[in-house]
C-alpha cells in the first residue's frame, strides 16, 4: 500500500488511521512527550485525535500524519500542518510530536521541514506558523532549525504562545 504524502531520508509521512491508535498512545501516552499539553492522552482522547486529523485530511488535504521509520516501519510519532486560528487570522501550522527514546536525532527537523516544503509546494502556502509554549525550548529550537522566527507572543488559547512564522517570498529569495 502507498499511501505516503511526504517522504524524507529517514522518514516517511502517512494519513493515519484508526488502528495506529496504539503505537500513537506509545507517544501520546508519555507524560514528559505531553509536558506542555493538560495531561497525556488515554485511549479514547487518542481515538478522538486520529479522528480529528482524518476529519482534516477530508476537510483541508492536510492534517498531522502518522510519522514512520522508514527502516523499520514503526510509528514514532506525527508531524504535518493544521489549520488553526489565531487572533481572528486563519494560519496553517507546522506540529510534531516525537517518541522520547528518538529525540535529540533531527527526527522532527527533518519531519518538520519535509512539511514545510509540501506546504510551500504543493499545497501553495503563503505562510506557516508554529505555536510553542515559551518554555518549550526543544521545539522552539525545531522551528528556528527550520528557519521560522519568532514574531510575537500571544495568549492562545488561555496559554502563553510563541508565535513563529515563515514566509514562502522569503524561501523564494534565498
Ligand atoms: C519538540 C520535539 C518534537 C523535538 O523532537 P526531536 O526529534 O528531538 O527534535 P530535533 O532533534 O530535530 O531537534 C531538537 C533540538 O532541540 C534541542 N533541545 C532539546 N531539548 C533542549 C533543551 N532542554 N534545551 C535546549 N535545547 C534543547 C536539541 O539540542 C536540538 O537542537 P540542536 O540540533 O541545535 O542541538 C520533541 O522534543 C517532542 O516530541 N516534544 C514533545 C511534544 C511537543 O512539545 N511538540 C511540540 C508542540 S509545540
Amino acid at each position: 500500500m502507498n499511501d505516503t504524502v511526504i517522504e524524507t531520508e529517514r522518514l516517511q509521512l502517512r494519513q493515519m488511521t484508526p488502528g495506529d491508535v496504539p503505537a500513537l498512545l506509545g507517544v501520546f501516552g508519555d507524560p514528559e512527550v505531553m509536558r506542555y499539553y493538560p495531561a497525556p492522552f488515554d485511549e479514547a482522547r487518542m481515538q478522538a485525535w486520529v479522528d480529528w486529523n482524518r476529519r482534516s485530511y477530508a476537510a483541508h488535504g492536510h492534517g498531522l500524519w502518522a510519522l514512520i521509520l522508514r527502516d523499520t516501519g514503526e510509528l514514532v510519532g506525527d508531524c504535518g500542518l493544521v489549520s488553526q486560528q489565531v487572533e481572528g487570522v486563519q494560519e496553517v501550522e507546522i506540529g510534531y510530536h516525537v517518541r522520547r527514546d528518538l529525540w535529540g536525532q533531527g527526527m522532527a527537523t527533518e519531519a518538520a521541514l519535509g512539511c514545510l516544503n509540501y506546504g510551500f509546494t504543493t499545497l501553495g502556502c503563503r505562510r506557516l506558523v508554529s505555536l510553542i509554549h515559551p518554555l518549550n525550548v526543544a521545539s522552539r529550537r525545531v522551528a528556528e532549525k527550520i528557519g521560522m522566527t519568532l514574531r510575537r507572543e500571544v495568549e492562545w488559547k488561555n496559554k502563553p504562545t510563541c508565535v513563529y512564522v515563515i514566509e514562502r517570498s522569503a524561501i523564494l529569495r534565498r
